[in-house]
């Protein structure tokens, strides 16, 4: 019998515990050089931090986009701390308010980074009061209603605003348009995510072998969030079974133990590929029907799992729902289904 999600909850690689996220914190990357990978747009964000910086200008908004915990806030955080400013944050769930918006913004020092994590959930009423706090920084406040409302206009230091999401075709075309520079964040390779667990290793006083981190890395999703997290728990199960040193087969073990496999898919990942395969004989089948049918959240299954399943060549979207591949028959040891009864070219849909 699968799990229901609150029985598979005691290990989810992609949930954060409150004690985690501060783990999380102490191994944020507080420079260019110690976040690694995204090679290409490090080295844009380098050239654009060290230009504002000749012309001691604010840096040009950005906007970071791609799925969960490839680094979006540490990049934010980073170039608080290249660019010698400071850093205020908040994000788009809690700007309830465009007076909430007014007050943040009015009080920022000259040159301050104001991060908005999940910006493509902002309110339409605070959208409309950041465009000219964007573009001329100044904000134009109704006060009051009816025949008594004014308009009370404030200044706002020059700022740059950073956005995260993961949701980029959810911001509209003029919030996005605002951003000078917008820049994509993909999934790691796993030489790099090796060095991301060793490092973490070094910092956390832990003996990980160059073959142990490897094993952790090609089981974390391209994601450092995960590897981070996968390499605690490896932590523990090595502390417990062997000698607190984490090689290859001890990860191995303990990632066995979570029930992560080998190419890094979780319980949710196979409960996802089996729906698609048996339930629905390799789809297509709807996104909600999917998500009911394994009792997660369409947004988490659309945002976290789903990404990375297409990317590993799982599944495939089509225009009439989700597919899957002769590989995730394959992984789940099934029998893929002839060819042409089933499999029409994932080409076609791109
Ligand atoms: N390039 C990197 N090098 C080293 N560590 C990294 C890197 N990217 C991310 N991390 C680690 O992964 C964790 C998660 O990254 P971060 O919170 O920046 O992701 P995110 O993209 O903002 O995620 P979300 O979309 O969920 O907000 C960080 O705390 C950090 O330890
Ligand atoms: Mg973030």
């Amino acid at each position: 019998m699968d799990k229901t999600p609150r029985e598979r909850d005691n290990f989810d690689p992609q949930k954060t515990s409150p004690e985690e996220t501060n783990q999380e914190k102490a191994l944020r990357p507080q420079a260019f050089t110690e976040f690694m990978g995204q090679k290409e747009l490090k080295e844009k964000l380098a050239i654009y931090v060290a230009a504002a910086k000749i012309r001691g200008e604010c840096l040009d908004h950005v906007l970071f986009h791609g799925p969960p915990g490839l680094g979006k806030t540490s990049l934010a955080y980073i170039l608080s701390r290249e660019l010698g400013v400071g850093f205020k944050t908040t994000s788009g769930p809690a700007l309830e308010k465009p007076g909430s918006l007014a007050a943040l913004l009015t009080n920022l020092e000259p040159k301050d980074i104001f991060f908005i994590d999940e910006i493509h959930r902002l309110s339409h009423a605070v959208e409309e009061y950041l465009y000219p706090a964007m573009e001329d920084y100044r904000i134009d406040l109704i006060i009051g209603d009816g025949a008594g409302a004014r308009s009370v206009r404030l200044e706002v230091p020059p700022f740059t605003l950073i956005g995260a999401t993961t949701r980029a075709g959810l911001l509209t075309p003029p919030l996005r348009d605002r951003f000078g520079i917008q820049l994509r964040l993909d999934y790691y390779q796993n030489q790099e995510l090796a060095e991301i667990v060793t490092r973490a290793a070094q910092r956390l006083r832990l003996d990980v072998t160059p073959e142990g981190a490897l094993e952790i890395a090609r089981r974390s999703r391209g994601t450092p969030r995960v590897a981070g997290r996968l390499l605690r728990r490896v932590r523990d199960y090595a502390e417990v079974r062997a000698a607190g040193i984490i090689d290859q087969p001890t990860a191995d073990k303990a990632l066995k133990l979570m029930e992560i496999d080998q190419r890094g898919l979780d319980q949710l990942d196979r409960q996802i590929l089996k729906a698609i395969c048996l339930k629905y004989s390799g789809g297509p089948v709807g996104l909600e029907t999917l998500a009911s049918t394994v009792g997660e959240e369409t947004d988490t299954i659309m945002e976290v799992y789903e990404p990375y399943l297409i990317k590993e060549n799982f599944i495939y979207r089509t225009p009439r729902g989700r597919k899957a591949t002769a590989l995730a028959f394959k992984h789940l040891g099934l029998e893929p289904p002839a060819p042409e009864t089933l499999f029409d070219n994932p080409k076609d849909y791109e």
